[in-house]
This record gives C-alpha cells, structure tokens and sequence, in this order.
C-alpha cells in the first residue's frame, strides 16, 4: 500500500485552484505492473476499460505500459468515435447500443480499416446492424454478450444485462448470422460482474461477506462450463472468433484459467478506488483521488471544506461515499458526509492542518471522478509534472 504522506500531496496542492483531482504516477505505474503480473503465464491480453479511465492520456499511458496491454473496451459509439479521432484503434464496444447515427458512424469506420466490434445479445440486434452495414456496404463484426450470473433461491448473483443466459439461447444466436449477410460473429464476452467487481471485505454488505466466497466458488463452476459449451458450439461452426473476452480487475485469477479466453478486461484496477479496496487476493495502490481545500473551521476538530459530494453509481449506500484519504485518520460526519458545497471532516491526528491545507479523498469508483472534473493533475517523485484533461475536460460526456 502507497506509502505517500499528506504533507507530500498537500504541498503541491494547496496553493492550487481547488478542488482539484490528481493521479500519482508513480502508484498508476506500479499498478499498470502489478495487473500485468497478475495476468501473465496464460497467454492472455488485456483490454482497457475505459469507463474506468476516461482520460485519454491515461488511456495510452497504460496501453504504453507493457506489450499484454491490447485494445479497448468502450461503452458508447460517440465515445468510440472519439478514441479513434483521439488515434486509438482495436474497440469493442461492452454494452450493445441502438442509436443508428452511432451505429453508421461505426460501420463507416470498419469500411475505413478500423477495427472495432459492436456488442449484441439478440436478434434484433443483428437485424439492426445487418441493415445499418448493408446501407454502408461493410461487413460489420459483432460481439455476443453471454450473461455469466447464477441463480441461487432468492438470490441473483450477477448483473441482469444479457438474455444469453442459457447455453441454447447462445446456439441460438449464433446461428442466427446465417441470416445476414453484412454482419460476422467475431466474439463472445462474458462479464462475471459478481467475481469481478464484488469484494469479500466491503464493511457494507456486512453478514453477506461470509457468504460471498461461497457463491464466487459455486458460480465460477456455473459460468465456466457455460462459456466453455458456448465456444465448443461455435468452434464446430468453423466460426473463428477473434475475441474471447471475459471478466475485469477482481476475477483475472479466474478469468485466465479458462483456456478458450484470449483476453481480459481490466479498468478499476489502474486508479484503484475506494471499492477496490474490499479484495482479499489483491490490493492495488490509490493512484487517483481529489483534494479539496479546508475554508473554515466551525469546532476544534472540524475542518469544512468547499465542494466533495462525488458519490458513486448503483446501489445508493455509505461505501459510494468518497473515502476520506489523508491525513490519515480523517472522517466525515454522519449527518452530513460529503456535501453537495460543504464537506466537515473530523480530525483529531497528529497533522497540524489549518484554513487553505487540502484533504484528500478517494472516490467510491474508478473513471467517475473524471466526469467531475476538466483536468487530472499528475504527480510524480514529488512533483506536479502535467496537467492533462479528462473526457470532460475536452468537453465530452457520452453518458
Ligand atoms: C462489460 C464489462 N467488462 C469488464 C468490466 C470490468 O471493469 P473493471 O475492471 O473496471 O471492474 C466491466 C465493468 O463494469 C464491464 O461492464
């Protein structure tokens, strides 16, 4: 775990126009290597999330890391578009879309030597894009989401997105190409969200966390057959897929024993946030977080500061509250936490912290906090060495 002080952050940033949100690059390239680690020996890539990042310099920092890092994985066709005006190539896009503007600005691209591969999970999915390509005249590459949850009494354990939840609606699919003629299957993608992005020590989910290890063991076996039985059934096709995509930054140990998978998608894992805390087998370090300035002190061991409500998607809870950072031993009030312009925080440590020093938190999630702000600074061997924009900061917002 990062050994950074806060007198080493609050230097830099106090006399900066704040809040501000920085990325230490020293800790992002320790990840970059450690995630790398993780993966290696099974002969599998791994593919950007970049949701997770939303950043392009960031985005190419990473891929520039280590030759395992290939490829994107988007989550928009205007956001596609972008990467590739922003010089990037090798998308797949991770969640189908239906916009037909967005689906001819794709197809478009594939005509113009790009390669990238749109998301479905039904047949009028490929109908959809059959007819969008057959207008540009391109045989457009698609990717089938094959839903990788199990079902346990009175319990869902996975993400509800794809219908493919069986081995036969797959096959089903897959045969349903035959139909067109200006679509090609070139992947399968299965994302085991309760492996991946579900921790087994998040003081959140409380009692559930004894039984969580369990129900990761038992629907490893569940899904793991599926995908395999998918696979076999398109490989007796003669169908060669260039994309057997599976998992994210909580399941790579699991993800590449399957040996059908070529790649594994990684995001959260780069900047590391407060809810990729919760693993028991791995730990990345805090890469990324946002540091707000002390303006008043309304009690001896309250310090308000201005701005800090960034909560996080999904469930609403206390664990997509940022995560006080440093100085070590910060805490938010109950009855206030991070606030939408005023944020008290409970300090009783050995830091001598005053009106205009910064606190530092993490947020609950990883690329969100781009979304809050223009410009990511970046610190490395105690120095602030760049300033680069976010997603937002180039004026975008896909979604
Ligand atoms: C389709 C898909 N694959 C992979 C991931 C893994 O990303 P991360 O490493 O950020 O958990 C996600 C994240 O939500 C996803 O939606």
């Amino acid at each position: 775990m990062s050994n950074k002080t806060y007198s080493y952050y609050n230097q830099l940033f106090k006399d900066k126009q704040l809040p501000l949100a920085f990325c230490d690059l020293d800790l992002l390239d320790k990840n970059c290597h450690d995630i790398a680690k993780r993966t290696k020996g099974k002969n599998k890539t791994i593919r950007i999330a970049s949701k997770s990042i939303r950043c392009i310099a960031m985005i190419k920092r990473i891929l520039d890391s280590d030759p395992i890092y290939k490829g994107i994985m988007c989550f928009s066709g205007n956001e596609a578009h972008f990467l590739m005006e922003q010089g990037l190539d090798d998308l797949l896009l991770g969640y189908p879309i239906v916009n037909q503007h967005e689906i001819e600005q794709i197809c478009i691209a594939t005509k113009n030597g790009k390669k990238i591969v749109l998301m479905v999970d039904s047949e009028a999915h490929l109908q959809l894009v059959n007819e969008i390509a057959k207008k540009v005249g391109v045989v457009q590459p698609l990717c089938m989401d094959i839903d990788m949850s199990t079902t346990f009494p009175g319990i869902h354990f996975g993400v509800m997105r794809s219908p493919l939840n069986s081995i036969d609606k797959a096959e089903k699919l897959v045969d349903a190409f035959s139909k067109f003629q200006h679509i090609r299957l070139s992947g399968i993608m299965g994302y085991e969200a309760q492996i991946a992005g579900l921790g087994e020590k998040n003081p959140a989910n409380g009692i559930k966390n004894y039984i969580i290890p369990t129900l990761k063991k038992i629907s490893n076996v569940d899904y793991t057959k599926r995908r395999k039985a998918i696979f076999e059934y398109i490989q007796s096709k003669n169908i060669k897929l260039d994309i057997v995509n599976a998992g994210g930054t909580g399941s790579i140990e699991s993800s590449k024993q399957e040996d059908w998978v070529t790649e594994i998608t990684v995001g959260s894992g780069f900047y590391s946030p407060a809810l990729f805390d919760y693993y028991s087998n791995f730990k990345h370090e805090p890469a990324v977080g946002f540091a707000v300035q002390i303006v008043r002190k309304p009690k001896d061991n309250i310090y308000t500061c201005l701005g800090g409500g960034y909560v996080a998607s999904g469930t609403a809870g206390v664990d997509k509250i940022p995560k006080p950072y440093l100085p070590s031993g910060i805490q938010l009030t109950e009855n206030e936490a991070c606030g939408e312009v005023q944020t008290p925080c409970i300090y009783n440590g050995k830091e001598q912290i005053s009106i205009g020093d910064t606190i530092l938190f993490r947020h609950a999630k990883a690329g969100e906090i781009c979304e809050r702000f223009t410009e990511l600074h970046l610190i490395s061997n105690g120095k602030i060495v760049a300033v680069t924009p976010t997603y937002r900061g180039q004026g975008k917002c896909f979604l």
